[in-house]
């Protein structure tokens, strides 16, 4: 695919199953990641990977903070299966630090890039993503049984697999329309 094509169609695919990414496939997309733009070259990122059992441990997780949080039973339930909805998902952490020259936000906007390229790597290579975050992404016990300091941010769960269905392409929309020459 050439990256026009790629930038042009990518979308997300929120219906996900078996296979996970393999290891080539992996190390690509994880390569992907660590080429964005990088202010300082402070790689202020971390990737956690779950598959498989690692997936009942992230749900574990969630259902916990859900729990701490005080959700009903449901909701529970609902969050200790979340990350079944795919084979793997990727924990997404901004490990950002204090610097003289590279604000937080920068350290962060940097490993938001990483979650895109991800997707778009995945994407290149036929396989399905979909970036998720809500409540769990900024839940100090989510942070803290992943072993995440109080300078870390998770900017995004990236679930991978490959598409249950051959969703239509999305049409193309107008960027112009969203620009302005000063
Ligand atoms: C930072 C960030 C967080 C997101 N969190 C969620 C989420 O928690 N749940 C969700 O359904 N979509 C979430 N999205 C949106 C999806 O990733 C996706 O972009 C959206 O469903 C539109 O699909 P498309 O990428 O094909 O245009 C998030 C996107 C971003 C950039």
């Amino acid at each position: 695919m050439d990256a026009l094509t790629l930038l042009l169609t990518r979308q997300s695919c929120p219906r996900l199953v078996d296979p996970a990414p393999n290891d080539t496939e992996l190390k690509t997309i994880l390569d992907a990641a660590i080429r964005v733009p990088d202010h300082g070259a402070l790689s202020p990122f971390e990737f956690i990977i779950a598959t498989g059992d690692g997936l009942d441990r992230l749900g574990s997780i969630f259902e916990s903070a859900a729990r701490e949080q005080g959700a009903d039973d449901a909701f529970i339930a609902k969050a200790a299966s979340m990350p079944k909805r795919a084979p793997m998902v990727v924990t997404i952490v901004a490990k950002c630090q204090e610097h003289p020259k590279v604000p937080v936000l920068e350290q962060q906007i940097a490993a938001g890039c990483a979650a895109m390229a991800m997707q778009q790597a995945a994407f290149a290579l036929g396989l399905g993503g979909i970036w998720r975050t809500g409540d769990f992404a900024f839940d100090r016990a989510v942070h803290q049984a992943l072993g995440l300091t109080e300078m870390d941010q998770i900017v995004g769960f990236l679930y991978l697999g490959t598409p249950a269905v051959d969703a239509p392409v999305k049409p193309g929309r107008d960027g112009m329309q969203y620009a302005r020459y000063l």
